[in-house]
């Protein structure tokens, strides 16, 4: 595998600024490897070997960060667009220069649990149809859900064009409070486009709430508020790697 990569390349994904602005510091010599001055930003370093230092500041390189976000409503689960803020422009102070992506889709409304990443290997598999991997979702529906929806759910409903979905299991914490609400988790092993909402819709239910909170192994950290972020920590990465290699 090869291990070495331009200088330039490694100081932008660090965030030292972009390509031209680190030509210049390299220009003045404010970039030094392994101690000495350097002159040519498109020199091969190797990140694990070489000492590499900007203005007296060390660049230490990752090649890849695992985030995970509460996504407010409001924002779009792209990385660009047009018309709304992303979930990417929610990191971007940060980590604008790392390249992130988001880890599926969540609809706009949706709040919860939503893993940001610059790994497409691990992203893909966690993706992958065929891992199956559960995600779950705390949803506020309207009316009175009951054992029938969740007998209906465990054998499949018709989410449209002909679709059954895979068995999902659905765990009733309330029925309608003053609100008229039910309150449900529901546990689906795919992520077919706006499915939650169209599975309740197929047993003639709205959904009015819906939050991810779970995805494979990850849980949704409760101690972070609405829009706010942190990276995976070791033990996450590492059950999360597991989810992916099962
Ligand atoms: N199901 C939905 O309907 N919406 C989401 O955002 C996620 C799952």
């Amino acid at each position: 595998m090869k291990r070495t990569m331009r200088l330039d390349k490694l100081l932008a994904h660090t965030g030292f600024g972009s390509r031209s602005e680190i030509k210049l510091a390299v220009k003045r010599g404010a970039v030094t490897v392994n101690g000495r001055a350097v002159k040519d930003s498109g020199l091969q370093v190797d990140p694990e070997r070489d000492e590499i230092v900007v203005d007296g500041e060390p660049a230490i390189y990752r090649e890849f960060v695992y985030l995970m976000l509460n996504k407010p409503p409001g924002v779009v689960s792209a990385t660009e667009d047009n018309r709304d803020r992303t979930v990417i422009d929610l990191v971007a102070d940060q980590y604008g220069h790392m390249e992130l992506f988001p880890v599926g889709r969540l609809d706009k409304d949706t709040e919860g649990l939503l893993l940001l990443t610059n790994d497409g290997k691990l992203a893909h598999r966690l993706l992958s149809p065929k891992k199956h991997v559960p995600k779950t979702y705390y949803a506020e529906v309207e009316g009175s859900v009951g054992e029938d929806d969740a007998k209906a759910f465990s054998a499949g409903v018709d989410i449209g064009d002909g679709y059954v979905t895979m068995p999902a299991t659905l765990r009733v914490l309330d029925t309608p409070t003053a609100t008229g609400l039910s309150r449900v988790e529901l546990t689906i092993m795919e992520g077919k486009f706006h499915q939650v909402k169209r599975m309740f819709q197929a047993v003639g239910k709205k959904v009015v709430y819906l939050q991810r909170i779970a995805m494979g192994p990850l849980g949704l950290d409760k101690e972070l508020a609405l829009g706010a972020y942190r990276e995976l920590d070791e033990g996450e990465l590492a059950l999360l790697k597991g989810e992916e290699e099962s």
